[in-house]
């Protein structure tokens, strides 16, 4: 049967800052799709990641259908009321336009869909980041599926050893998508040059070259070239299906142990390790540690069965503890050097305007 998986999420206001949405926010955005639900759905399941929540969906519309973009839109509308009614913070903050128009995408919301044939058995990952940008899935996503010191499949598995056709995003450019296709492993280093500047070259999605099947998609929206202002970070979400001809879950999740330095944290303008955090975490430190989730599923006719927590293991204490350090070695050298975010990347203007009047009062020694 072919089914089509869809998140859609947004952060549309917050319990104590930018931390946690409320539970009624939450149950909104449950009741609403609960109840539109069943006409255009086959399954749902809403989950929050700090201050997003997402709503994955299952169903037979094929990706970007209007129906589909609108239900979550609706719930996520009807949510930003009820943040404004219960004095939540940032109230509707990623809802960046007031009528819908057909597709979340550009709108505020992040999102992204895969349409496949199920497999009698359909495992597959749902990934969420909260303060931090699309870019965060670069480096695991590029190793667990190109990098045999993570995916001994590429090694091991017949199917796999052909590799992996990765679709690239130029995120900068805002007049369409300019995308690239590059095929692992032939074009290992020229996939390694783009993805190694994360705010710039997005991975957008992946194929497996074995069949064809889509391998994994990433939200690539990027909320600051839709606001032209800072808005927030895009907080991004991915699938990941796993198993035979793709990585195996393990396999995928083994780069998250590195906790690499994303761009987020802090005013979105900082770098901080990614911490692998349990469902539903909370933000704290420094708004802050940058998080991620994985919750494992399979779906079956387009049914779910229930999500299982795959950093609630006591490996990723561990790793926990070393994102935690590896975020206050950063963090000790405040906003100097590569502590903090790159220039066009500040998510507040407060560096680059004083920068400028400061620029007016430099003087060349004759
Ligand atoms: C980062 C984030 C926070 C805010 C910070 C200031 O993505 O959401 O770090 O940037 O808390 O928020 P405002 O400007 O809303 O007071
Ligand atoms: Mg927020
Ligand atoms: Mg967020």
């Amino acid at each position: 049967m072919k089914i089509t998986l869809s998140v859609i999420k947004a952060d549309v206001g917050s319990v104590g800052g930018h931390n946690i949405p409320s539970k009624k926010l939450v149950e909104t955005i449950e009741n609403h799709v609960k109840k539109a639900g069943p006409r255009l759905l086959k399954d749902y399941k809403i989950s929050h990641t700090g201050d997003d929540t997402a709503i994955l969906m299952s169903h037979t519309h094929g990706v970007d259908h209007k129906d589909i973009h609108k239900l979550a839109w609706d719930a996520f509308a009807k949510a930003t009321e009820v943040a404004k009614e219960q004095g939540l913070y940032g109230a509707g903050q990623d809802i960046l336009k007031t009528a819908f128009s057909g597709n979340v995408r550009g709108m505020g919301p992040g999102s992204c869909e895969m349409e496949f044939e199920e497999r009698p058995a359909e495992p597959f990952i749902i990934f969420a980041c909260d303060k931090t940008d699309p870019g965060a899935f670069n480096y695991p996503l590029f190793r667990g599926h190109a990098d045999p010191f993570h995916n001994a499949g590429l090694l091991l598995a017949p199917d796999m050893a052909v590799g992996f056709e990765f679709t690239v995003m130029d995120v900068n450019y805002t007049e369409g998508d300019r995308i690239i296709k590059l095929n692992v492993p032939e074009e290992y280093y020229d996939l390694a040059v783009l993805l190694r500047d994360p705010e710039h070259y997005v991975i957008e999605s992946i194929k497996a070259r074995s069949t064809g099947d889509v391998a994994a998609v990433v939200s690539t929206s990027r909320l600051h070239n839709i606001a032209g202002k800072y808005t927030g970070k895009d907080d991004p979400v991915a699938l990941v299906r796993t198993q035979k001809q793709f990585p195996s879950t393990g396999e995928i999740l083994s780069p998250f142990a590195t906790a690499p330095y994303v761009a987020g944290g802090d005013r979105g303008s900082h770098i901080v390790a990614l911490m692998p955090a349990k469902q539903n975490e909370i933000i704290s430190l420094f708004d802050g540690p940058t998080i991620v989730t994985a919750a494992g599923i399979c779906v079956h006719n387009g049914i779910f069965t229930e999500l299982v927590d795959l950093f609630d293991q006591p490996f990723w204490d561990t790793i926990r503890a070393k994102a935690t350090q590896k975020t206050l070695d950063i963090r000790d050298q405040g906003f100097f050097g590569c502590a903090m975010a790159p220039m066009e990347e500040l998510e507040y203007t407060g560096v680059v305007e004083r920068i400028k009047d400061l620029d007016k009062k430099f003087i060349i020694r004759k």
